[in-house]
């Protein structure tokens, strides 16, 4: 059994989370830290054997560096961190996915590989009107992937805010008389529990730290 408590608890991801801890055979939830809750990181890092942080941009760094202190390993999805300040957490085991959809992280590939036929493109994430991001890491990684791949990202990137989304990317490349769209929707937040559950099972068997995104798992 692995044990996980969720710091964020009590936020939309957290509670998500939560409910897929307790719904896999294989883990035990044994804590859930929010300032919401009255209940510390620090208070649950003495049971835990892995740590999923789904905070806010100004607390995760802080979160995942507490946990790696306390020889807890950490799966992070707060996003917002660069990978420079991810590697400066300390020694430890820490995963760091910008999107656990697994339909996102094949958005991002395709986009990558149609950047070297196609290299011109902009890139639209939508989200739900309480993120604090903005442009959403899942776009500030599409942008890096397609760059590597021989594209040119056009700035800015387009970032809609609005009640009713919850997290949707469109990547548009253009070339002579052409178009071609890229488009992934997550429709609830379930859509990131399998690969939160894949991170948890595999962060105690990293071979680097930090490794960031849900491709390096697959
Ligand atoms: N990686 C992914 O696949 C993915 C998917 C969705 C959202 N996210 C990210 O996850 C984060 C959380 O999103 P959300 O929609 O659940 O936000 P939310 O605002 O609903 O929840 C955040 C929770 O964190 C709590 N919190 C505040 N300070 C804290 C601290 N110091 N320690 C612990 N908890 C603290 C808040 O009280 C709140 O309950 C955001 O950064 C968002 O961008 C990532």
């Amino acid at each position: 059994m692995i044990s996980v408590a969720v710091s964020g608890a009590a936020g939309r991801m957290g509670q998500t989370v939560c409910a897929a801890v307790e719904g896999a055979d294989d883990m035990a939830l044994v804590g859930r830290a929010d300032p919401q809750l009255g209940v510390a990181l620090q208070d649950v890092l003495g049971d835990a054997d892995v740590v999923v942080d789904f905070s806010r941009p100004d607390s995760a760094l802080g979160n995942a560096r507490a946990c790696l202190e306390a020889g807890v390993h950490c799966v992070m999805g707060t996003t917002g961190a660069t990978f420079e300040e991810l590697r400066g957490v300390g020694e430890g085991n820490l995963f760091v996915a910008p999107n656990f959809a697994i339909g996102a992280v094949l958005m991002m590939q395709f986009a990558r590989q149609a950047a070297a036929h196609m290299t011109e493109s902009e890139i639209v994430e939508l989200h739900h009107d309480g993120k604090l991001d903005a442009p959403s890491g899942t776009a500030k990684r599409t942008a890096e992937l397609i760059r590597d791949g021989g594209g040119n990202v056009h700035e800015p990137i387009h970032s809609v805010r609005l009640p009713g989304l919850v997290a949707h990317q469109e990547v548009i490349f253009g070339g002579l008389g052409e178009t071609l769209s890229i488009r992934h929707d997550s429709i609830s937040r379930e859509s990131f529990m399998p690969g939160v559950l894949l991170a948890v099972r595999r962060v105690g068997r990293l071979d680097d730290s930090p490794v960031v995104g849900l491709e390096n798992l697959l």
